[in-house]
C-alpha cells in the first residue's frame, strides 16, 4: 500500500502513512498558465494498493478534477487498487432538485467517483435525504465519524450542555450527548438562502453558567451557530463553544464567530487555525484491513 497526498491531503496523508507505517508520496500538482491541471506520481505503483488523500475544501472543483486524475493516471500506471480517502467530500448537500432545471450535482460527482475508484473513505459525510453512503456510490463505501474524538473533547468539560442548531445535527450532537450522558436540545432551523437562516428552541433548557457546546458536522458561513448564539444569549446563555467536523470557514467566518466571543474547535478534516482535533488516527485505523 502506498499512501499519496493530493494537494489538499498534505495536511493528514502523512500522519496516516507513518500511523501505517507505509510508504508516503506527495502527487505533483501545479495549474498551466491558463488554470488547467498538471499532475505527476513521483512513486511507483505499478501492482500497489494506491490509497489518495484529498479534502475537498477551497477550490472544491479543482480538488474534484485533480482527485480524477490522479486516480485515472495511477491506473494507468498500473496501480492494484485505488481508494479514496475523502476527509472531507464535497456535494452532499447538492443531492436533491430544489427548483426545477436545477443540476443534482452529487449524482455526477458520485458517477465519476464510481468509475474511478474500487473504494471510498469518508470522514462525517453530510448524509441528509441520501440515507447512507451506499445510496450515493456503487463501489464499496466507509463512512468514518469523528464522534468519539468529540465525545473525549467534551468529557472534560464540566457544566455541559450540549445543542444540536439543526435536526440533521442530532446525528453528531445527540449522539455524543448521550455517550457523555448530558442534557442535549436540538433546535429547528429555517433556511431561506445558502446565508439567511432562522433558528428556534422548543423546549425549556435551563442555560444559566452553562458550558454551552453547539455541535455540527460542518461551519461553512458560521451564520447557523450565530443564529443559535443569539437565541441562546437572549434565553440567558453565556458561554458558547462551537464543535464542528469539518471547518470550512468561508468569507472570514471563523472572525466573525470570534468577534461573537465564540470559542471554535474544529476535527483537523480540513486544515486551520482552530482544526485541533485529530483524525488521523481514526482514518488510519480504519485502512488496517487493506494493507
Ligand atoms: C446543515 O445542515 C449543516 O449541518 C450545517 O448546519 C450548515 O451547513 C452550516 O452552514 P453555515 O455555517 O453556512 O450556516
Amino acid at each position: 500500500m502506498i499512501i499519496i497526498s493530493c494537494s489538499h491531503g498534505l495536511h493528514i496523508a502523512k500522519k496516516i502513512a507513518n500511523k501505517l507505517k507505509k510508504t508516503y508520496s506527495k502527487l505533483e500538482v501545479r495549474q498551466f498558465p491558463d488554470s488547467e491541471t498538471y499532475l505527476k506520481f513521483n512513486v511507483n505503483v505499478k501492482n500497489k494498493t494506491v490509497v489518495l488523500v484529498q479534502s475537498f475544501y477551497g477550490n472544491v472543483n479543482d480538488c474534484v478534477i485533480e482527485t480524477l486524475f490522479a486516480a485515472e493516471t495511477a491506473a494507468d500506471l498500473g496501480a492494484k487498487k485505488i481508494i479514496l480517502v475523502a476527509p472531507y467530500f464535497p456535494y452532499l448537500r447538492q443531492d436533491k432538485r430544489f427548483k426545477p432545471g436545477e443540476c443534482i450535482s452529487l449524482r455526477t460527482i458520485a458517477k465519476n467517483i464510481d468509475e474511478d475508484f474500487d473504494e471510498v473513505y469518508i470522514m462525517d459525510p453530510h448524509l441528509h435525504r441520501e440515507k447512507t453512503l451506499k445510496h450515493i456510490f456503487k463501489i464499496k463505501s466507509h463512512k468514518l465519524t469523528a464522534n468519539p474524538l468529540i465525545v473525549n473533547y467534551i468529557k472534560k468539560i464540566k457544566n455541559a450542555l450540549i445543542i444540536g442548531p439543526d435536526v440533521e445535527s442530532y446525528k453528531w450532537a445527540e449522539k455524543v450527548a448521550d455517550k457523555i450522558g448530558c442534557e442535549c436540545a436540538i433546535l429547528e432551523k429555517h433556511r431561506s438562502s445558502a446565508y439567511d437562516v432562522k433558528v428556534k428552541l422548543n423546549k425549556k433548557v435551563d442555560l444559566k453558567d452553562r458550558n454551552i457546546l453547539i455541535v455540527d458536522d460542518m461551519i461553512s458561513t458560521g451564520n447557523t451557530i450565530i443564529e443559535t448564539v443569539k437565541l441562546l444569549k437572549k434565553m440567558g446563555g453565556r458561554k458558547f463553544t462551537a464543535i464542528c467536523v469539518h471547518g470550512i470557514f468561508v468569507n472570514n467566518a471563523l472572525e466573525k464567530l470570534r468577534r461573537n466571543r465564540i470559542n471554535v474547535v474544529a476535527c483537523n478534516t480540513i486544515p486551520g487555525k482552530v482544526a485541533k482535533i485529530d483524525v488521523s488516527t481514526l482514518i488510519a485505523d480504519s485502512l488496517k484491513d487493506k494493507i
